[in-house]
């Protein structure tokens, strides 16, 4: 498994895109803010999962939690991380730890050191298939997830498709479903033309999960539809 600044999914190139794009992603930004207002976990202590330094996650949600751990495989996220999120952890207002690492291989371990944590994926799932190419071994360790993950109080959101963009257009409309949505009718739902990867994401979530679908223009030419969801 990767670990380095330079992976495919995180590293050097995500930190310059975010530290350079971050003030045109609004579209985006505000969304993610607003879902995450919506997720009241009992829990004041939280795990982030893929965090890298934060760039998408507001101090406004980070606050309301007085213990976090994070875990990242890439070296760099902690250092940004407490860079970007200073006023919160400065102030002493969330006690941060942070650990770096595949959570493929350490969440386990994670959720039982910290049984009543509440765990917030993000917008790291969609990104294993950069570091797991094989379909199967992909979908099976998304079973495993799912089932460590049961009984826990949890919410993702992650890429469901990318694809290509005509500037020229406007960003498109969120919208909400009240379960899952298979990739064929989501792709003929928001994709019409061009090519669109699959990020295989489409079983994280129990079938009868609402989600909200939140598109980002990320770069210029390139459209995330990203899923956002909570599990109690
Ligand atoms: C697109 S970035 C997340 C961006 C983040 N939401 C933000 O606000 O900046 C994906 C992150 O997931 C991390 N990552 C990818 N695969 C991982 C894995 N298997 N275990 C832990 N972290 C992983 C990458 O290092 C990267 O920091």
């Amino acid at each position: 498994m990767f670990s380095s600044w330079t992976s495919p999914s995180g590293g050097l190139v995500w930190h310059m895109r975010a530290l350079h794009r971050r003030r045109h992603w609004n579209h985006f930004l505000l969304p993610v803010g607003d879902w995450l207002d919506t997720w009241h976990p009992a829990s004041t202590g939280l795990l982030l999962i893929g965090p890298s330094a934060g760039w998408c996650i507001p101090d406004s949600f980070l606050g309301r939690f007085s213990q976090i751990h994070a875990l990242d495989i890439d070296p760099l996220a902690g250092k940004i991380f407490r860079v970007l999120h200073r006023k919160i952890i400065a102030g002493r207002r969330v006690q941060l730890t942070w650990q770096e690492g595949d959570l493929f291989e350490q969440l386990e371990d994670l959720l039982c050191k910290y049984p009543d944590h509440a765990v917030l994926f993000c917008n790291v799932l969609g990104q294993h298939g950069l570091h797991q190419r094989v379909a199967e071994l992909l979908t099976r360790d998304f079973e495993s997830l799912t089932s460590l993950l049961r009984g826990r109080v949890w919410a993702s959101f992650h890429d469901r498709l990318s694809g290509g963009r005509n500037e020229a257009d406007p960003i498109p409309g969120q919208f909400l479903l009240s379960k899952g949505l298979d990739t064929q009718t989501l792709v003929q739902r928001v994709a019409r033309e061009g090519q669109w990867i699959d990020h295989l994401t489409q079983g994280v979530f129990p079938e009868n999960t609402a989600r909200l679908m939140i598109p980002w223009g990320i770069r210029p030419g390139v459209l995330h539809w990203v899923e956002a969801g909570f599990i109690g």
